[in-house]
């Protein structure tokens, strides 16, 4: 398996340093071969090429099989061109690889779950959530969309489309992902007052044929940002558009806990999947090995899940990441909940020793 690996800025090479070690652990335990070549991403290559997004990187990863991120941008680059700013590099890299379904889990580990700020009763029945966002389609890209004046007053407007096969394909994604889980979907919409979500809808059930296994339910937007901090425990999978999904996906991710404990996939139809931590390059903390590796190591155990189908390796992965949250260890971004103050370095090598 070839896999490209963009550190990026910032934390960005230390987090991926012991990304790239778990990786390596894995496949000499379940005897598997997983070939790793470095590409430059963000401001690392603008350093290097003069452009966030150099084409030999575009060509190394659409020759990989998956592909991991650390992060980028950072203070230094914050006065060039914005043309050719660091996040292009992020944003231009999905463009290329066509990643259409973005997935990510919010899940609390048991031993953080004092850092929760929900009641203790409702902390206790779980939460262990994957939001899938349609990425590319809804209404950040719907035409038509503009400014202008009209009768001497300013307006703007934007508009909310969805395409059949836009909607099919991200109700694939988010089925089989159901089926890798507790097999419950839940589909966002808002189909009581918007016509593309009706459509929407029409769709994600015709779709659900395909899935007898999974159990499907709808419901309106509003209400999905309201049950996610009553009752998180409820949800298994959810589905929803670009819009819908930017926000119940920060929602999620924050009734969690921290920042640096946070994966994501980004998925297309042929291309490699790419995975990242959800956090930036924390520019704060880099270089001074305080960051948490674990984003990054559990983006890695994504990776094996979903491009790889190698459940019992991501498993292996996210085990090794609770015993060593059970030990007590603790990066500064999760001190909050007491225990031993590591470091990037110290949390990698733990994991390790309990994969
Ligand atoms: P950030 O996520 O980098 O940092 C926010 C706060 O969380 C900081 O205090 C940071 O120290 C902390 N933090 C983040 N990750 C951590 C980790 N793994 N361990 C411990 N603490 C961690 O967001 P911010 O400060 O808004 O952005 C910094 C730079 O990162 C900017 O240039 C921004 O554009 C870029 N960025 C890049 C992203 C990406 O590459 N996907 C996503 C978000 C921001
Ligand atoms: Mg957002």
């Amino acid at each position: 398996m070839k896999i490209c690996v963009m550190p990026g800025d910032g934390i960005g090479p230390e987090i991926m340093e012991q990304g790239v070690k778990v990786l390596n652990v894995i496949g000499e335990k379940f005897g598997h071969k997983f070939e790793t070549t470095e590409a430059l991403i963000g401001g690392a290559a603008i350093d290097a090429t003069g452009v966030p997004l150099p084409d030999e990187t575009v060509k190394a990863c659409k020759e990989s099989d998956a592909v991991l991120l650390g992060a980028v941008g950072g203070p230094k680059w914050d006065t060039i061109d914005p043309a050719i700013r660091p996040e292009k590099g992020l944003l231009g890299i999905r463009k290329e690889l066509s990643l259409f379904a973005n997935l990510r889990p919010a899940a609390l580990f048991p031993q953080l779950k004092d850092a929760c700020f929900l009641r203790p009763d409702i902390v206790e029945k779980g939460i262990d959530i994957m939001v899938v966002r349609e990425l590319t389609g809804g209404i950040y890209f719907g035409e038509p969309r503009g400014t202008k004046v009209e009768n001497g007053e300013r307006m703007g407007y934007n508009t909310m489309v969805y395409y059949e096969h836009e909607v099919k394909r991200i109700a694939k994604v988010a089925f089989e992902a159901a089926q890798k889980r507790n097999k419950k979907l839940c589909s966002v919409d808002k189909a009581n007052v918007l016509d593309v979500s009706r459509v929407w809808r029409e769709i994600v059930i015709e779709v659900s044929k395909d899935y007898p296994d999974v159990e499907l339910t709808h419901m309106y937007v509003d209400n999905a940002a309201m049950q996610l901090v009553r009752d998180p425990s409820q949800f298994d999978v959810i589905v929803t558009g670009n819009l819908f999904g930017d926000i119940l996906s920060d929602e999620a991710s924050v009734i969690t806990g921290s920042i640096g404990m946070l994966p994501s996939a980004s998925l297309g139809a042929s291309n490699p999947g790419l995975y990242e931590p959800i956090h930036g390059s924390a520019p704060d903390i880099a270089g001074e090995n305080k960051a948490n590796p674990l984003a990054t190591i559990l983006s890695i155990a994504m990776m094996l899940r979903y491009s790889f189908n190698m459940a019992e390796e991501a498993d292996c992965i996210e085990s090794a990441v609770e015993k060593t949250l059970s030990e007590g260890l603790r990066t500064g971004d999760i001190m909050d909940v007491g225990g031993k103050l590591v470091g990037c370095t110290e949390m990698g090598e733990a994991v390790i020793k309990n994969l």
